[in-house]
């Protein structure tokens, strides 16, 4: 196949060198140039636009940061018989919106949001979750098992399921981020010891977050970025936004806790700098370790 891979951040270009090591012709778009410069020493072509990357490809893969920059990316991609397979996190109402104009130009179009970080999109063990038509599914297999794990790729349902699911995924990590970030205030305003408070932390509730972001909170260091906060609150907005009867009041409270984290200067942080950054909101220290 010839397949056109558009966004090269954290998780794209993790994703796209699976297609090249699977012998398909691989052309990378990025918006930044020189993120390309790997993929492009292992035998990718680097196009000069959307439109050029989509040129003759029989398949093309969006990996963006949202549905904004997907909207403003997808016009000059879709083309006649181009399957898309749209892996950015967008929300269902947007991937229903870009599954429209994908058909208006005679594309087809997969909803296929990730599960699972930097680490899996290496090793091509992500979960995928799938929205789309059973024969563009069908279809979409030969690419998305290059960089998902064949027994956690599903097809939840028609196109916007999968993304649907996506930010209810997500959700979890905002509201055990943002719970997290509170816990470790609530156990210095108690006097506990925060190594102690940890280690029994780790073996309950918040156990995934504790092992996973250990860590960056005792290093008071977010910078070594898996899934930045800027994309978490992106997604959580979404959430608030897909769901407007529910009232998501515990999801507003974690949107809040990332923005704020945002506004303290962690925007491209790894999202392990909202529990730090709400485990010390209005101390003096202002650090995840000093307690
Ligand atoms: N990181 C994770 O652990 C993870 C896990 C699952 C799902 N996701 C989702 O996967 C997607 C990518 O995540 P990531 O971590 O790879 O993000 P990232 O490192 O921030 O990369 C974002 C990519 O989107 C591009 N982009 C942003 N705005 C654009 C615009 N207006 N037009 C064209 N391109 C634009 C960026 O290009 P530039 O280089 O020009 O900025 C970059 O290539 C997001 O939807 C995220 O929510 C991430």
């Amino acid at each position: 196949m010839r397949v056109a891979f558009l966004g090269l951040g954290r998780m794209g270009a993790a994703m796209a060198k699976h297609v090249l090591d699977a012998g398909h012709d691989l052309v990378v778009w990025n918006r930044t140039p020189g993120k390309a410069d790997d993929l492009v020493a292992a035998g990718a072509q680097e196009a000069s636009s959307p439109a050029a990357a989509a040129e003759g490809a029989d398949a093309a893969v969006l990996m963006l940061f949202g549905p904004e920059s997907v909207r403003e990316v997808l016009p000059d991609v879709a083309r006649q018989g181009l399957l898309i397979i749209d892996s950015t996190t967008i929300g269902p109402d947007a991937a229903r919106e870009f599954a429209r104009i994908a058909a208006s130009k005679g594309a087809r179009y997969v909803d296929a949001p990730v599960a699972g970080s930097i680490e899996p999109a290496t090793a091509g063990t992500l979960g995928v979750l799938g929205g789309a038509e059973e024969a563009d599914w069908e279809h979409a297999q030969q690419l998305l098992q290059l960089w998902g794990d064949p027994a956690k790729v599903r097809r939840i349902g028609p196109v916007g399921s999968g993304s649907a699911l996506k930010l209810v995924v997500n959700q979890g990590l905002g509201v055990l981020a943002a719970g997290l970030g509170e816990a470790l205030r609530m156990a210095t305003e108690l006097g506990l010891d925060r190594d102690v408070v940890l280690d029994v932390l780790e073996q309950g509730a918040y156990g995934f977050t504790v092992k996973q972001k250990r860590a960056l909170i005792e290093d008071g260091d977010f910078s070594a970025t898996r899934f930045s906060v800027d994309l978490l609150a992106k997604d959580l907005t979404l959430a608030i936004n897909a769901t407007r009867d529910a009232d998501l009041e515990v999801t507003s409270a974690a949107l809040s806790a990332a923005l704020r984290t945002i506004d303290a200067g962690h925007a491209g942080d790894d999202y392990a700098a909202i529990i730090g950054h709400i485990a010390d909101e209005g101390s003096e220290s202002g650090t995840a370790n000093s307690h």
